[in-house]
């Protein structure tokens, strides 16, 4: 029987075992390769991407637990050719090099953002430390997200 769940915004299904990762089905059936095969062991966070909006390694989920929910992969992230504010704030403040972490490392911050809209330094360290990224050094990426958040603030108060 199909598992159906939505994949940035619309309807899908999948034949594939209950028992394969979403990882495998994003990548290989549906053909979402912003969703980057790192560790597949949970511990790079580079397949992250949103289940419901809240982030997720999708490595570590099986398909068979998707059945009607909502992922969001980096793919879904722009709205019409528009790159999302974190997007161009990562972008504005170098906080990408390789860009293999970039993916994952976003939507984790898209999760964090929803769960928590005014993350203090702490808790932006906190909720990245399961992204791993080999050239950044983490400043920029950590720099990238309080502006972001600094700059919603001066437009609510302007
Ligand atoms: S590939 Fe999923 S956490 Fe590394
Ligand atoms: S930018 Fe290269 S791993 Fe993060």
């Amino acid at each position: 029987m199909s598992i159906c769940f939505i994949l940035n915004g619309k309807n899908v299904a999948t034949d594939s075992p209950a028992d394969t990762t979403l990882l495998k089905v994003l990548r290989e059936e549906m053909h979402m390769y912003g969703v980057k095969r790192g560790c597949e062991t949970g511990e790079c966070g580079a397949c992250t991407v949103l289940v419901d909006g809240e982030n997720i390694n999708s490595c570590m989920m099986l398909v068979g637990e998707i059945e009607g929910k909502s992922i969001t992969t980096i793919e879904g992230l722009t709205t019409d050719g528009e790159l999302d504010p974190i997007q161009r704030a990562f972008a504005e403040k170098g906080a990408v090099q390789c860009g293999f972490c970039t993916p994952g490392m976003i939507m984790s911050v898209k999760g964090l953002l929803n769960r928590n809209p005014n993350p203090t330094r702490a808790e932006i360290k906190e909720a990245l430390s399961g992204n791993l990224c080999r050239c950044t050094g983490y400043e920029q990426i950590f720099e990238a997200v309080e502006s972001l958040i600094e700059g919603r603030k001066s437009n609510n108060n302007g």
